[in-house]
């Protein structure tokens, strides 16, 4: 998804412009650009088709210098990606403009500027703002008046950054909707709309608030106005990340550093909140007990891959904590309506916490008498974080590879915390909340042994690479792991791949399965392990290739035809956890064989801010 960067630096800004656009590569684009206001007042423009490294190459032959810039990585939405479509935006040579978002009234706003002469050279929504931008500085007043009479003009979502020629010591930001930050520098000031943008040259952020206008101005002056206009102080974060978890190391794809780091991320997400005496509800939040003692179901909404690990939750809240609950992609969720029952808690689950749906899913859910919102998050400061009434962080770490995977393990513990939690106000089974405590603390070390069958799964990847077509089978909780494993393949290798529930095939997919139909699925020793045999001795009598990741225990042995990969055994219920390990591998490993883009896979985005 877009990304923006803003410096009104001591020394020159295209450096630490362009390597905040690098490091924003990862949410994925297809256009660059950046634009500096030059010492002998020009606004000098670049912009470039295709990766940062295009726009890397331009700037060798035509460099910029300047102590104030804006640069923008641009996933397109309104217009092809072009370079005449790529950001900033300019009206004539005096305003630029990047911008995060939709501008949903842009159409209108497009003739009504037209008819007072201005001229579009793109088929953006953002060139409306930089024409209204400067139609209101040439009716009187500064740059920051200007672009919050514009902003009283949109309706949509936004997060910007803003020069002039005629304010040169400036930069204006401003968020509805979607993320932005300011970097806190000595006698510098940054804007991003991901801090992951800002680490090379500060640790210390504002998380700007909805609807919030930042001026930042020469010298490092910081001044912000909430939306009364009023100037306020928001707090100074310093982020708890090292640098290096935004580099790729000795690994070849940030997605392989990511798998890797599962054992450790999984350690993370549990530290301090599993004692001897089982789970700490107040990680929750002070208030968690008394809420959750009340709560008489459950909500969960989520997009993606958070929201296979809300699927999976429902069978571990139901099954271990008794309490009914209901999953549901938020895109459709925050378009019905919704009957909640009372005593409703209602869970969102996000790695960036700033994915649009999501976050319009919570904004929906507040006036449907819900007791109470959770989310379960991986970016501290992020809307979804401060917006909800308890929190719980993955402390996964950031994740850059577009395909999520140590976010969605971490995910996973996180919601077996929330589950052993309720489980224990609603006085459940303690025996079975103990084992299944101690089989969480002993998971990463699980996770390391199945992560050290990576040469015999990456061996595996090869009967893939030629394939058009791929069948996850899972039941149970293994049903959304199944689902996981499918867009993992299709996300990075572009390989077709439906996930079905294993006794679902023969009520139409099993018509797909021939000898060209890979099938895989995941096999732990639970109590569908008999059924599960069946359903893949229906694939095989058909022809079907299988390929089983099984419990060393269960005795589902290779054959002509079946592949089968033991796994360690676990804990009936965290089992999803350790059987998602060998489907990320599989998939990374024959997107590496059909040679994609691994991190950033085409047409997707890391960060969805946009609906
Ligand atoms: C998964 O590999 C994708 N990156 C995507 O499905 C993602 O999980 C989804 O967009 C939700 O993102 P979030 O967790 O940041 O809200």
């Amino acid at each position: 998804m877009c990304g923006i960067v803003g410096a009104v630096v001591t020394r020159n800004v295209q450096g630490i412009l362009l390597e905040g656009l690098k490091r924003l590569e990862y949410r994925g684009y297809d256009s660059a650009g950046m634009a500096i206001l030059s010492d002998d007042n020009r606004l000098d423009r670049v912009r470039a088709l295709g990766k940062v490294g295009a726009l890397e190459s331009r700037l060798e032959q035509t460099p910029l210098t300047g102590n104030i810039g804006i640069a923008h990585t641009r996933w397109a939405t309104h217009g092809k990606p072009s370079e005449d479509n790529a950001h900033p935006h300019q009206s004539g040579d005096n305003v630029a403009v990047v911008h995060n978002g939709i501008i949903e009234n842009h159409e209108r706003l497009r003739s009504e500027l037209q008819q007072q002469g201005y001229t579009f050279t793109s088929e953006t929504d953002t060139e409306v703002v930089a024409h209204l931008i400067a139609r209101e500085f040439d009716r009187g007043g500064d740059l920051l008046s200007a672009v919050r009479d514009a902003l009283l003009v949109f309706d949509g979502a936004y997060a910007m950054g803003v020069v002039h020629r005629d304010e040169p010591g400036v930069i204006i930001g401003a968020r509805k909707g979607s993320p932005l930050v300011v970097g806190v520098g000595i006698e510098e000031a940054f804007l991003a709309s991901d801090p992951l943008a800002l680490l090379q040259v500060t640790d210390r952020f504002i998380y700007l608030q909805e609807e919030d206008v930042v001026r930042l101005s020469k010298g490092g002056r910081i001044e912000i106005f909430d939306r009364n206009g009023d100037a306020v102080e928001r707090p100074i974060q310093t982020f708890e990340h090292s640098d290096g978890a935004a580099s790729k190391g000795d690994y070849r794809h940030f997605m392989l550093k990511e798998i890797h780091e599962q054992p450790q991320v999984m350690t993370a997400a549990m530290e301090g909140r599993l004692s001897e005496r089982g789970v700490l509800i107040e990680s929750f939040g002070t208030d968690a007990e008394a809420l959750f003692a009340k709560a008489e179901q459950i909500h969960i909404v989520a997009c993606g891959t958070s929201y296979h690990a809300g699927m999976v939750a429902r069978y571990w809240l139901e099954r271990v904590a008794g309490i009914p609950t209901q999953v549901e992609v938020a895109s459709e969720y925050r378009y019905r309506r919704v009957v909640v029952p009372e005593n409703t808690l209602f869970v969102t689950l996000s790695q960036s916490g700033e994915t649009a749906d999501t976050l319009a899913a919570l904004r929906f859910s507040r006036d449907l008498g819900y007791m109470g919102s959770l989310a379960i998050c991986n970016v501290p400061g992020s809307s979804l974080v401060r917006e909800s009434d308890l929190t719980l962080m993955m402390h996964a770490g950031p994740e850059i590879g577009v395909a999520s995977t140590k976010a969605f393990t971490s995910q996973l513990v996180a919601l077996m915390l929330l589950t052993l939690s309720l489980a224990k106000v609603r006085g459940e089974e303690p025996e079975r909340q103990a084992e299944i405590a101690s089989a969480l603390r002993a998971l990463p070390e699980v996770a390391r042994r199945v992560l050290d069958l990576d040469k015999d799964i990456e061996a595996l990847s090869t009967a893939f690479a030629e394939k058009h077509h791929a069948l996850f089978l899972g039941r149970g909780a293994h049903f959304p792991i199944a689902l996981e494993g499918a867009l993992k393949l299709k996300e990075i290798s572009y390989i077709h791949a439906e996930a079905y529930p294993a006794g679902e095939l023969k009520h139409g997919p099993l018509a797909l399965v021939d000898s060209e139909m890979p099938v895989i699925s995941v096999a732990p020793n639970d109590e569908l392990l008999d059924k599960l045999k069946s359903n893949l001795q229906e694939v095989r009598a058909r022809g079907g290739e299988l390929f089983v990741f099984a419990d060393e225990n269960v005795g589902i042995e290779s054959t002509e035809g079946v592949r089968v990969l033991r796994l360690p055994h676990v804990d009936e219920a965290l089992a999803p956890i350790i059987y998602t390990l060998p489907l990320q591998l599989l998939s990374y490993h024959v997107a590496v064989l059909k040679g994609t883009d691994v991190d950033q896979p085409r047409n997707l985005a890391k960060s969805v801010t946009v609906e």
